[in-house]
């Protein structure tokens, strides 16, 4: 079930949630990237609408997340021991928990703050995370010393946009990756532009769904987040939804470099 008391816009769709209005939620730093011109409406620049999502409902955001699941093969391709690891806007852990034992040493850069809070919560649930740690950052400023990790790793965070990344995230990342280790970005939304920049790119095959636990929370998450699917979701009553009815493409690919 959704909670939502300061937006009670239950079943509103992502791209009308939210007004001008709530981009006071942003810290300076936030601000300073996501609206760089001082203002900005989320109504038309759907990115805003995530990032307001991130800090205003995190627990929807939780939730869709959990429904989107990777293609497990992704999991597999990844490095199996990798002495450390980064992964950057880790989000609630979709990523995350799945790296849990493949590294001594696990960092999760996350910056909304409502999302670190959900992470961390669970990390400490989880067995083992132990040497997983949460913290504050963005791509265009990672807080970490150069040639830091074995494994940098984005999933669905990362994109050409100054705001998400960009030429300065990406030297970011390459720059905290060690010699002969691997930077990946799972899920990647724009494979030219990197493709561009010496990234490889694997995608693994098969029918992808999305998961929901029930058809009431397929229902509801589709209205907001694929508003042109939702009538079929309703018409199908299934709560696995594939991939290709919310006319999304699916989570099953990696672009990755290997910084010499
Ligand atoms: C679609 S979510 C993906 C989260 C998580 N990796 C997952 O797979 O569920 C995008 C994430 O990128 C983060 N993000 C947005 N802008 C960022 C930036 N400039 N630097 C680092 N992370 C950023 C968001 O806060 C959010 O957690």
């Amino acid at each position: 079930m959704i909670k939502s008391e300061t937006h009670p816009t239950r079943g509103r769709e992502l791209r009308n949630r939210y007004t001008a209005a709530d981009l006071r939620v942003f810290s300076r730093e936030e601000a300073s990237r996501f609206i760089p011109g001082g203002s900005g409406d989320p109504q038309s620049d759907v990115a805003l609408a995530w990032e307001l999502l991130y800090r205003l409902e995190p627990e929807l955001y939780d939730q869709l997340a959990r429904a989107e699941r990777l293609h497990p093969r992704i999991l597999s391709w990844l490095p199996r021991m990798a002495g450390t690891i980064v992964e950057v806007g880790a989000g609630t852990g979709r990523l995350t928990l799945e790296l849990i034992g493949r590294g001594r040493d696990i960092v999760a850069i996350e910056p909304a703050m409502p999302l670190r809070q959900i992470l961390r919560r669970k990390l400490a649930e989880a067995q083992d995370a132990g040497h997983a740690r949460v913290i504050h950052g963005f791509f265009d400023d990672l807080p970490l010393p150069s040639d830091f990790a074995d494994l940098v790793v984005a999933c669905s965070a990362f994109t050409p946009s100054p705001a998400h990344g960009g030429e300065v995230g990406l030297s970011e990342m390459e720059r905290v990756c060690k010699p002969g280790g691997c930077v990946a970005l799972v899920w990647p939304n724009n494979v030219e532009w990197l493709a561009t920049r010496g990234y490889e790119y694997v995608s693994f095959a098969g029918p992808m769904s999305v998961e929901f636990e029930s058809l009431e929370e397929a229902v509801e998450l589709a209205e907001i987040f694929y508003p042109s699917a939702a009538d079929e979701v309703r018409r199908r009553r299934r709560r696995r939804v594939p991939f290709d009815i919310v006319g999304i493409n699916p989570p099953r690919d990696v672009a990755f470099r290997r910084p010499v």
